[in-house]
């Protein structure tokens, strides 16, 4: 191995980099279209799909598509995202991370990504729920004028409750230098990973020291 690949640390295979972006791609069709349908003064995010009425016909096809496309990453990840009490360290010095200081012995994902985690795969599931209920003209008929208005309420409380988690996602992946790269290219540096995820870092290099020994 080169001294360069043993300086890289991978982090997403591409089968999941490519699982990962396929649904940021449906989920910028389905919120901006859905956007569009909810705030008159954002009508003309409905020419995403094409036309208005492209958008209406198709924004519940690429919001399903994003949930089967999730329905992947949320068990390639499941493991993972279980919150311990290392987790409720982290949260407790919340002052140090708002400064952009390193807090707690964090392992592969902390509380903050965590909570992405959760926070998506509850808003995904609502949203496909209530979706069915209101889909015309394929469901809706099925169900009463009460429990449309419901899901109707539902629909969109959960559709701002994600697109405010994404744009929060986004926002640290963007601000913690190095992260963007661990999604398109699959690599961190062990600088990034003992830095940012220290216990997960330890659990690589013990990884790589049986691996070695095996070798050997
Ligand atoms: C729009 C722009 C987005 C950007 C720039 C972005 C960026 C990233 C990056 C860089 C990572 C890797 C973080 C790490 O390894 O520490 C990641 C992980 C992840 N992303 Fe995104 N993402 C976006 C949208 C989304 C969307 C739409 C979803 C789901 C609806 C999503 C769900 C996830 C999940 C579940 C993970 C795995 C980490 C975890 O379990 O918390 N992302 N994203």
């Amino acid at each position: 191995m080169q001294q360069d690949d043993r300086e890289k640390i991978i982090r997403h295979k591409p089968i999941a980099r490519i699982n990962h972006w396929a649904v940021v791609i449906c989920f910028l069709f389905t919120a901006i279209s859905g956007l569009g349908f909810f705030f008159p003064s954002l009508n003309w995010f409905m020419n995403i799909l094409g036309t208005p009425q492209l958008s209406r016909l198709l924004h519940p096809f690429t919001g399903v598509v994003m949930f089967l496309l999730f329905v992947f990453m949320f068990f390639r990840y499941f493991k993972h995202n279980f919150i311990n009490r290392d987790d409720i360290e982290w949260a407790k010095q919340i002052g140090k991370i708002m400064k952009n200081e390193e807090a707690g012995d964090v392992g592969q994902y902390n509380l903050g990504q965590k909570g992405v985690y959760w926070a998506a795969s509850i808003c995904l599931f609502l949203l496909l729920l209530s979706g069915i209920v209101i889909w015309r003209p394929y469901f809706a008929e099925y169900f009463s004028i009460p429990v449309i208005r419901i899901a109707l309420l539902v629909h969109s409380i959960s559709a701002i409750g994600l697109i405010i988690t994404i744009i929060v996602h986004a926002y640290a992946a963007i601000w913690v230098k190095g992260s963007v790269r661990a999604m398109t290219e699959g690599w961190v540096t062990r600088g990034w990973a003992k830095k940012h995820h220290p216990r997960w870092y330890r659990q690589i290099v013990a990884k790589e020291r049986e691996e070695d020994k095996k070798g050997q």
